[in-house]
């Protein structure tokens, strides 16, 4: 596999493969690693058309603990705005010596035309494009996921999958990158998945997803629930008929602090609690969920470096064992 460019076509293999090189690149016993000198003399860069905290720091951070040079570009500011294209953009940056190029685009399918056109050599990233995919999103997801379920049954997270952990995601799917790749991950790894939203927010075609659809968030609590991921109301991307009043939206599919004590009513008290961020804070998630023991928010910030070193050094160092495949199932 020479690129990452969704979770769709990751094989099960490949994603244990990140899953656990991202584990041994988290820390050495309690020791967190802050430097090894893996991709000395390689160069990273960071293309963002779209704008990333969380994903560009961490791809930033990543490749600096693994040694590697980094040039970050910013479209804001750059030559893009007076109209150079993508393509001549790659190009110039690629004329840098790019052995990686994470790229963040506006528009679904950017990253997949950069990597399959011959524009450049590099591996590319998906660093997030339009309502498509956002692998390293799902990846350090997954691996959050994987060392609360390995605690929880008290066996070891190296090489292990999510069987039979018990996910909803709920909130604005239509325009959810980050949905699509975990539901497809996460059927990959074996986990059940469950997305909730409001009728206008699922995406024409959701009923072919590997998962099941509900409407009513209380209800899919209630079935009993391992992981909850509450989705950021996207307002830059939404049509105001797709959107029921800020109040109703809250009520119905906020995690507020009324389904913070439902949880603990139903005595489901391992459940946790994971955005992927920028939060909403009262709108789809409460500041007391947000900030709760059973919030995983800034740990998945975390998972965030070491799951993107992984990415970088298996795809530089050429070691990502299988090539992508169209559709993948647990073995
Ligand atoms: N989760 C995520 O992609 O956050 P950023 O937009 O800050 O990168």
């Amino acid at each position: 596999m020479r690129h990452l460019l969704d979770t769709e076509s990751l094989s099960y293999n490949n994603a244990i493969q990140i899953l656990d090189t991202a584990q041994e690149m988290s820390a050495v016993g309690e020791r967190e690693i802050k430097k090894i000198p893996a991709l000395r003399g390689r160069t990273v860069v960071n293309l963002f058309f779209e704008d990333s905290t969380r994903t560009r720091i961490s791809f930033e951070a990543a490749a600096k603990r693994l040694s590697a040079d980094v040039i970050n570009f910013s479209a804001k500011g750059s030559s893009v705005s007076k109209g150079e294209s993508l393509k001549d953009t790659a190009q110039t940056l690629e004329a840098m010596s790019a052995d990686a190029v994470v790229i963040r685009h506006w528009a679904s399918g950017a990253p997949a035309r950069l990597a399959n056109s011959g524009w450049i050599d590099a591996a590319v990233i998906n660093a997030g494009d339009g309502t498509h995919a956002h692998p390293t999103q799902a990846l350090l997801d997954a691996f959050t996921m994987r060392a609360h379920w390995a605690k929880l049954s008290g066996t070891a997270s190296v090489g292990a999958d999510l069987k039979g952990m018990r996910v909803v995601i709920a909130g604005d799917v239509l325009h959810s990158r980050v949905a699509r790749s975990n539901v497809w991950l996460l059927r990959t790894l074996g986990a059940h998945v469950t997305l909730v939203a409001p009728p206008t927010l699922l995406p024409i075609g959701v009923e072919h997803w590997p998962c099941e659809i509900s409407y009513d968030l209380d209800a899919a609590l209630e079935a009993g629930v391992d992981a909850i991921m509450m989705l950021r109301v996207q307002a830059e991307r939404m049509n105001a008929s797709f959107f029921p009043s800020t109040r109703e939206y809250a009520r119905r599919w906020g995690f507020d602090d009324a389904r913070l004590a439902k949880l603990d009513a139903l005595a489901q008290k391992d459940t946790i609690i994971m955005h992927p961020g920028p939060m909403n804070r009262g709108l789809e998630i409460s500041s007391a969920a947000a900030d709760s023991p059973r919030s995983t928010v800034l740990a998945q910030v975390r998972n965030g470096v070491s799951v993107r070193m992984a990415a970088l050094y298996l795809l530089l160092s050429g070691d990502m064992r299988e090539p992508a495949t169209p559709s993948n199932f647990p073995p």
